[in-house]
C-alpha cells in the first residue's frame, strides 16, 4: 500500500511541477532574425536553439565539441526543416578562441540580433587554463564576459537587439570575493561564477542604456540535462531525482526564448526572470557597486584593449542639473 501512496505523491509533485513551470506562449516569428546560443550542443541551450530556428531565426550554434555541435546542427535543420542554422567552433575557457569566434561572426554577419550565453559547466575537477584563470569561472564567467563585449558593435548594429544570460538560483549563495582561487570548493565556485552572471548583465545594461540593446539574466529552474555529469556526488541520485523532480529541457528552455523573443522585454533591461516572470535577484546581485567592482576585475583578467572596453556612463552630477 505504502508503494502506491508513494508513486502517487511522486506523480503529484511531477504534475504540480509541470503546472508552475512557465512557458513562454509568444508567436513571434524570428525570420531575418541572427542568433547566436552558445552551447547549444546539447541542454537547454538545444532547445533554445531548436525553438527559434522553428520560428525562422538563423541560427548560430556555438559550443567547443565539433561532433556534438554539427550534429545539434543537423538535428536542429531537419526537425525544423530551416537550412540557415549552422556550428561555429567556441571554446569559452580560451580567450584565443573567443576572439576567433568574434572575428568569424564579423566576417560572415552583417549584424547580431540575440546572443544567448547560456553555455557553462559545473566542474568537479578545478583546474587552471592556459590563460591562467580557473576553468569554471572561465567558462561561466570570464569567456561571456570577453564574448558578449566584444560582440557589442555587431549587436549595436541590429538595434534593437537583446543579450540574454542564463544564471541559476545559486547565484543567491555566491560571492564575488577570490574569484580565480584555486581553494574555491567546485560548488562555491559555481555559485560565484552564477552570481557573476546576474551582476554582468545589470552593468552591461547600465553601460549600454540608449543603444537599443537591452540585457536579462534568468534562472531556469532545475533541470534534467548533463549539467550535473562531472559531479560524482550527484551524480549517484541523478537518474531517480532528475527525472521526477527536474524540469525537461525543452521546458528549461522556456525563459531563455522568452527572453530573445517577447515583445514584454523590448525595453525590459538590467532585469533577472524566472519561469517567465521578471522576479527580484538576491541582494547581492542587485548591487551597483559590486557590478562595477566585477566588471573593473573581469576587463583586467580576459586583457581587453583600450578601443574594446565600453565606457561606463557619465554619471550627471548635481551641478549639471
Ligand atoms: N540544468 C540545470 O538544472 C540548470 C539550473 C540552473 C542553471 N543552469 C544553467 O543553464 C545553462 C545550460 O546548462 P545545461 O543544464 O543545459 O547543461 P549541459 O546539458 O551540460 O549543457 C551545457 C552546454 O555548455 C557547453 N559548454 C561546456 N563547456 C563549454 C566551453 N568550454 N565552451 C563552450 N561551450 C561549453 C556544453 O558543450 P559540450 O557538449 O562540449 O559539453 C553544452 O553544450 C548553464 O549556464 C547552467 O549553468 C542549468
Amino acid at each position: 500500500m505504502w508503494f502506491l501512496w508513494f508513486v502517487g505523491a511522486i506523480f503529484l509533485i511531477k504534475a504540480i511541477g509541470k503546472l508552475r513551470a512557465g512557458r513562454c506562449y509568444e508567436k513571434t516569428v524570428m525570420r531575418g532574425k541572427v542568433v547566436v546560443v552558445t552551447g547549444a550542443s546539447g541542454g537547454i541551450g538545444f532547445e533554445t536553439a531548436l525553438e527559434l530556428a522553428r520560428r525562422g531565426a538563423k541560427v548560430i550554434v556555438a559550443c567547443r565539441n565539433d561532433a556534438r555541435g554539427e550534429r545539434a546542427v543537423r538535428t536542429i535543420s531537419r526537425l525544423t526543416r530551416n537550412e540557415r542554422v549552422r556550428y561555429v567552433h567556441l571554446d569559452l575557457s580560451s580567450l584565443r578562441s573567443v576572439r576567433k569566434f568574434v572575428e568569424e561572426l564579423e566576417a560572415t554577419e552583417a549584424k547580431l540580433d540575440v546572443l544567448i550565453n547560456n553555455a557553462g559547466a559545473l566542474c568537479a575537477s578545478r583546474r587552471r587554463t592556459d590563460d591562467g584563470l580557473m576553468n569554471d569561472m572561465q567558462i561561466n564567467h570570464f569567456g561571456p564576459f570577453l564574448l558578449t563585449t566584444l560582440l557589442v558593435p555587431l549587436l549595436k548594429k541590429a538595434a534593437p537587439s537583446r543579450v540574454v544570460l542564463v544564471s541559476s538560483a545559486w547565484h543567491r549563495f555566491g560571492t564575488i570575493e577570490n574569484l580565480n582561487d584555486e581553494s574555491t570548493g567546485y560548488i562555491r565556485a559555481y555559485a560565484n561564477s552564477k552570481l557573476c552572471n546576474v551582476l554582468f548583465s545589470k552593468e552591461l545594461a547600465r553601460r549600454l542604456r540608449g543603444t537599443g540593446v537591452v540585457v536579462n539574466s534568468l534562472n531556469p529552474g532545475q533541470v534534467n540535462t548533463s549539467l550535473y555529469r562531472s559531479s560524482t556526488l550527484l551524480e549517484k541520485l541523478r537518474t531517480l531525482v532528475l527525472y521526477f523532480f527536474f524540469k525537461t529541457p525543452a521546458e528549461g528552455a522556456q525563459t531563455s526564448v522568452y527572453l530573445a523573443i517577447s515583445n514584454d522585454c523590448d525595453v525590459a533591461t538590467g532585469m533577472y526572470f524566472e519561469d517567465c516572470k521578471q522576479v527580484a535577484p538576491s541582494a547581492k546581485a542587485e548591487n551597483g557597486m559590486l557590478a562595477t567592482k566585477l566588471w573593473a576585475i573581469s576587463e583586467q583578467l580576459v586583457g581587453l584593449k583600450p578601443e574594446e572596453v565600453i565606457e561606463e556612463p557619465k554619471r550627471i552630477s548635481v551641478s549639471e542639473n
